[in-house]
Formats: C-alpha cells, sequence, structure tokens
C-alpha cells in the first residue's frame, strides 16, 4: 500500500528539519518532531552561511514562525531559503508555522504563501501544519501578553499538537481539512488587506522611512534596527551579536552596534541578560523565551 508520501507501509525516509527560531518555539517544536520521527535538524540561519543549500534528504521539514501574517507571513530568511533550495521531484516536503496567536488567522496565511513560494521555486510542499506557541512579539493588542501562568499551558498544549503532527508525518498522511483551510485562508487574507496599510506605516515609522514612501516589506524590514535603543546599562556582553541569526550585530568598544540587515526577530532583545535593549513600541523589560531553550541552543 502506497502512502501520500510516496512510501510504502513501514518504510524509512531519511528527513532533514529546517527551523528558524529565535526565541526558541520553532526549535523545541523541530527537536520535537524529530525526536519523534527520527530526523535530523538543522538551523535554516546556519545553513544560509553556506554559498548553496545542498539537501540530500528525500524528506524535509521547515519549521518556522509567523511574521506579520497581514503582511509579509514568513520572516525573510525563510523566504531566501526556500529559494535557494535545488528541489528535486522525488523530495517530499512538510512545512510547520508556530504562530502566538490562533493559527486558523495567523498561520493558515503564511502556509499558503510558502505553498506558492515553493512551488513558484520548483517544489511541492506536501504537508502543512500549524501550532499555537506563547506569542514572542508583545505588540499586538489583540494577541494577549503570554504572561508567566499562561505559558506552561500554551506549550502543554503545543506540546500535544507537535506529537500528532509527527504521528502523522511518519504515517505518511497529509494536512486535514485542506479546502476548509483553504477557505479560511482565502477569508482571513481578505480581512487583513484592512489592516495592511496601518501595518506597513509602523514597519515604515520603524526603519525611519517617511511612512509615505511605499516601500516593500523586504525593504523596510532589514532598516527596522534603526527604532531599537540599547541602554546605558548595557555590560558589553556580546550575547546580543551572538544570537543574532544572521550576524547583523558588531561589538565596537563594548556596545553593540546594528548594521541594518535585521530580521527583525527580536532575538537581541530577549535574550539580552539584562533587558538593556528596547526594540518598537515593546512593553519594556517583559521578555520572553522557550523555557527549556538556552543561548547555547541557538549558537
Ligand atoms: C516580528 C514578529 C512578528 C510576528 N507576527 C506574528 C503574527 O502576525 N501573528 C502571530 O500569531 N504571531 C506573530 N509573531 C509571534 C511568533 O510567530 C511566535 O511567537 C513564534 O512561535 C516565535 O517563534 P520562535 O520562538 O521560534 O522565534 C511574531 C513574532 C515576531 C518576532
Ligand atoms: S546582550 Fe545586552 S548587555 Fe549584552 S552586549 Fe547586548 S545589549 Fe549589552
Ligand atoms: S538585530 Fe536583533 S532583531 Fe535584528 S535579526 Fe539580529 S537578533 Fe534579530
Amino acid at each position: 500500500m502506497h502512502l501520500a508520501h510516496g512510501l510504502r507501509k513501514g518504510e524509512q525516509m531519511d528527513t532533514r528539519i529546517y527551523y528558524f527560531s529565535a526565541t526558541g518555539n520553532c526549535l523545541s517544536v523541530a527537536k520535537r518532531i524529530a525526536h519523534g520521527i527520527d530526523a535530523d535538524i538543522v538551523s535554516i540561519a546556519k545553513e544560509m552561511q553556506n554559498d548553496r543549500v545542498r539537501i540530500e534528504a528525500r524528506r524535509i521539514g521547515i519549521v518556522f514562525p509567523a511574521y506579520l501574517t497581514s503582511v509579509m507571513g514568513l520572516p525573510l530568511i525563510v523566504e531566501r531559503f526556500c529559494r535557494s533550495i535545488d528541489y528535486r521531484e522525488d523530495m517530499r516536503i512538510f512545512a510547520v508555522c508556530t504562530c502566538g496567536g490562533y493559527p486558523f488567522a495567523n498561520a493558515f496565511v503564511p502556509l499558503e504563501k510558502l505553498k506558492k513560494l515553493i512551488c513558484k521555486c520548483g517544489g511541492q510542499l506536501d504537508a502543512a501544519y500549524s501550532v499555537r506557541m506563547p506569542m514572542n512579539n508583545l505588540d499586538y493588542e489583540h494577541i494577549p501578553v503570554p504572561i508567566s501562568k499562561d505559558i506552561p499551558k500554551i506549550i502543554e498544549r503545543a506540546n500535544r499538537k507537535t506529537d500528532r503532527i509527527g504521528r502523522r508525518i511518519l504515517s505518511g498522511r497529509g494536512t486535514r481539512f485542506v479546502l476548509l483551510k483553504w477557505l479560511t485562508c482565502r477569508l482571513v487574507s481578505g480581512i487583513y488587506l484592512a489592516f495592511r496599510r496601518q501595518t506597513m506605516d509602523v514597519l515604515a515609522k520603524m526603519a525611519k522611512l517617511d511612512a509615505d514612501v511605499s516601500q516593500p516589506a523586504e525593504r523596510l524590514v532589514p532598516l527596522t534596527d534603526r527604532s531599537i535603543v540599547v541602554r546605558e546599562h548595557c555590560i558589553g556582553c556580546g550575547t546580543c551579536a551572538s544570537v543574532c541569526p544572521v550576524q547583523n550585530i558588531a561589538m565596537q568598544n563594548g556596545r553593540p552596534v546594528y548594521r541594518h540587515h535585521c530580521e527583525m526577530c527580536f532575538a537581541c532583545d530577549e535574550w539580552c541578560p539584562v533587558g538593556a535593549i528596547q526594540h518598537w513600541s515593546r512593553a519594556d523589560g517583559i521578555k520572553y523565551h522557550y523555557p527549556d531553550v538556552q543561548v547555547s541552543d541557538l549558537l
């Protein structure tokens, strides 16, 4: 009997999971799935330091966070990664989007965008899944800030969902409720059109460009580090520079200096041990990272 991924029942497939993670949510999901399906995991940020993305594995997974669903959906680095893959006909691909809000409103659109992107580049996304995780971007008024008592509950639910995803991948069964998800995605995309302008203005302000200048998000996001403030009490430890997935921070005279090719991932802000980095208009002093992930796991 053939399964959805073209395997015979009981047949093993070598699998590699690529993840992008700033605060550890995607890393934890990637690790959990990898453990369940016997795969290895590789950081997209690390892989993108090579000239070319060479993938030997027959099945690959892409685990990524939703970023500004109303205007972007995917982190820019994940888009670049997908564009640089040499897709093969026998390659099977699944994706998992983690998000801080409810998946129907926050993950379906990024997954659809990823599907189209992979298709445009000559590949095919065979299965798409979503997991709700604690929100690491505190600027959303409509998504509750994860206060400490909520985090264990969200993570417990996320773990159960991640285990179910692992079992579906292993059994070769694809995405559930495809038509319903596609319809939801169309509806949500339509609603987001109304918010698009507002979010683009915020991005332009962060990039310190005139809000009237209509630049695409790909131009604005790298410049958003212009609105990052490093406070006096910085101790010059260099953690921000080490965790930055795209080496956007140089340490000069014991202080971080931003180089304007930012991914807007918030890793520097969230991992600074003394809370010296203030990003955007985020609630001061409230930091999040996945409880079991350490700085060293992200390096
Ligand atoms: C710049 C930015 C934008 C985000 N936008 C959204 C969003 O539109 N919807 C949502 O549900 N979560 C959003 N999030 C939250 C992340 O998708 C979520 O917390 C994710 O699990 C973080 O993964 P990580 O810890 O692996 O980086 C955003 C996070 C960042 C940093
Ligand atoms: S992580 Fe914080 S304290 Fe350390 S160098 Fe960066 S801003 Fe300064
Ligand atoms: S500078 Fe900070 S927000 Fe920008 S990519 Fe690096 S860690 Fe992320």
